[in-house]
């Protein structure tokens, strides 16, 4: 399909062809993490909105899939598997659950909410609008999720250990959130832009922001450093 009289280019084809993939591999990480937290007796509450946030994380790969098809991209290959599991330690369930919870909801969900309220500003095509605003309300409930989680596990029985794993791992998350999204400075077109695209300037802006009004007091006021 064309829009505005050409073809859409290849790099909003390549980017909604990614985040088909990376919204599958959220579903099934948000999957995988709701059974961990039944096995480690999680509140009813949090098992619940692990569940709901896998059948929500499914849904934005299949919008994504409906927008990659609206510019007139060919949908990804099949996902490697491997990608699809989250890895154990080989430590503790409940370090695993803190790790993995922390990493992609505290650090992940929280930096997602304002780069898809970035693209929605930014995005002119009206499947586009009405994909990434419907992905950022439930990113907003995925980042409480996480935020909620972190204050559950470390005051429950097991925080103080739990505190020393995290602060352990922090560094770690810190730098693959900073690889993933900072540095960048790759310009995008008009025409990407209004397909929901940013520039690389404006996800290293937002991580930034993320750092100072989250990341930074979130942690900190459980005495963790970022
Ligand atoms: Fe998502
Ligand atoms: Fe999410």
């Amino acid at each position: 399909m064309s829009w505005g009289g050409g073809a859409v280019s290849p790099e909003v084809h390549a980017e909604w062809a990614r985040r088909v993939v990376a919204e599958y591999r959220s579903a099934a990480a948000a999957q995988e993490l709701a059974l961990w937290l039944l096995q480690v007796g999680a509140s009813p509450d949090l098992v619940r909105v692990a569940q709901r946030t896998a059948g929500e994380e499914l849904d934005h790969a299949e919008l994504s899939a409906e927008v990659l098809a609206a510019a007139g991209g060919m949908p990804p290959g099949p996902v490697h598997r491997a990608t699809l599991a989250l890895g154990r330690s080989g430590g503790p369930l409940e370090h695993d659950v803190l790790r993995v919870g922390v990493e992609l909801y505290c650090v992940g969900e929280t930096v997602a909410v304002p780069l898809f309220r970035r693209m929605l500003e930014g995005a002119t095509v009206p499947i586009v609008r009405r994909v990434l605003t419907r992905i950022l309300a439930d990113e907003a409930r995925h980042r409480r999720f996480g935020w909620e989680l972190l204050t559950a596990l470390l005051g429950g029985p097991d925080g103080a250990e739990l505190r020393g794993v995290l602060a352990a791992a922090l560094p770690g998350i810190r730098a693959r959130v900073e690889a993933a999204y900072g540095g960048g400075s790759a310009p995008v077109t008009a025409e990407a832009r209004g397909w929901g695209l940013l520039s690389g300037a404006a996800y290293e802006e937002e991580l930034r922001r993320t750092t100072q009004r989250w990341y930074r007091p979130r942690f900190g006021a459980e005495g963790l450093g970022w």
